[in-house]
């Protein structure tokens, strides 16, 4: 979604009423419009790239519906992040930095998404960062399985495989949103160490957007037309 400002038009307004001389001039107004002007905001105000906005920044938007898919438009900010979709990738092989350039030294998923017997992912990844070496890590380190792969995929269909039970791992919308807001491998893209960008936001402010995006129906967002 588009961030468009969402206030030139109310500080148009306030600023004429400041000017206005009389408050029989406010009386006129009110009396022409029939009531004060309705909120303009429909679109969210801006936010900086590595902040998430609240679910209150999304209440301008009358309609359930759309409200519920900005919310989870804003949520994908984070789904699609780099420290995400890098350990969700639809092949063998787990993607580093934020290119999501292939993983060096090479490795490959194995069986079980933690590596080959030869090279398991902890064999490197410890239960933290090891930050002099570079290796990020937390506990039980591996890729998420393939039928969760997420690299390069739009919030559309993202959104699609959170809510289909066959590609969420057996869970309810509740279970999800319980996984976002407190699993310790998501937790890791806020403090992914060695200089990494982490997700934007905080893991509890992902958690307060998806569980605004269920209250609301969580209805996905529609594919972007090219
Ligand atoms: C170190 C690798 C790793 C990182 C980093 C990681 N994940 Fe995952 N993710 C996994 C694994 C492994 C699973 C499967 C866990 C399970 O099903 O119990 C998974 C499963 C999930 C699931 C549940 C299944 C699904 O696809 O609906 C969600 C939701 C999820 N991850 C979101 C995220 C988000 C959001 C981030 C970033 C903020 C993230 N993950 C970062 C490895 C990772
Ligand atoms: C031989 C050691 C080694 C093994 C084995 C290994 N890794 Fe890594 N991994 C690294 C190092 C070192 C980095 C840091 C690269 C950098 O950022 O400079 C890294 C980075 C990553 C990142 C990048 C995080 C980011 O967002 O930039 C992911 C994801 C990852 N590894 C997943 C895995 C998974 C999953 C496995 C098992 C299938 C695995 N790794 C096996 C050493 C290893």
């Amino acid at each position: 979604m588009r961030a468009v400002p969402a206030t030139p038009l109310a500080s148009l307004h306030h600023s004429w009423l400041d000017r206005a001389p009389a408050l029989g001039v406010l009386g006129l107004v009110l009396a022409c419009s029939g009531r004060p002007a309705p909120p303009v905001a429909t679109a969210p105000a801006p936010v900086a790239p590595g902040e998430l906005r609240t679910p209150a920044a999304f209440d301008g938007i009358a309609e359930r519906a759309a409200r519920s898919q900005a919310l989870f438009v804003e949520a994908s900010r984070v789904l699609t992040h780099a420290r995400c979709v890098n350990c969700h990738p639809p092949d063998e092989m787990p993607r580093q930095g934020d290119g999501h350039a292939l993983h060096d030294p090479p490795v490959l998923r194995g069986e079980a998404d933690r590596g080959i017997p030869a090279l398991g992912c902890t064999t490197c990844h410890q239960d933290r960062n090891i930050e002099l070496a570079r290796v990020p890590g937390a506990p039980d380190w591996r890729l998420a399985p393939l039928k969760m792969a997420w690299l390069d995929r739009s919030p559309a269909a993202i959104c699609g495989q959170l809510k289909d039970p066959a590609r969420n791992g057996g869970r309810t919308l509740r279970q999800i949103r319980d996984h976002l807001a407190h699993d310790v491998l998501v937790g890791w893209a806020w403090q992914p160490g060695a200089g990494r960008a982490p997700a934007p936001g905080t893991q509890a402010e992902l958690g307060a957007l998806v569980q605004a995006w269920i209250d609301t129906g969580a209805v996905c967002p529609e594919e972007a037309k090219r």
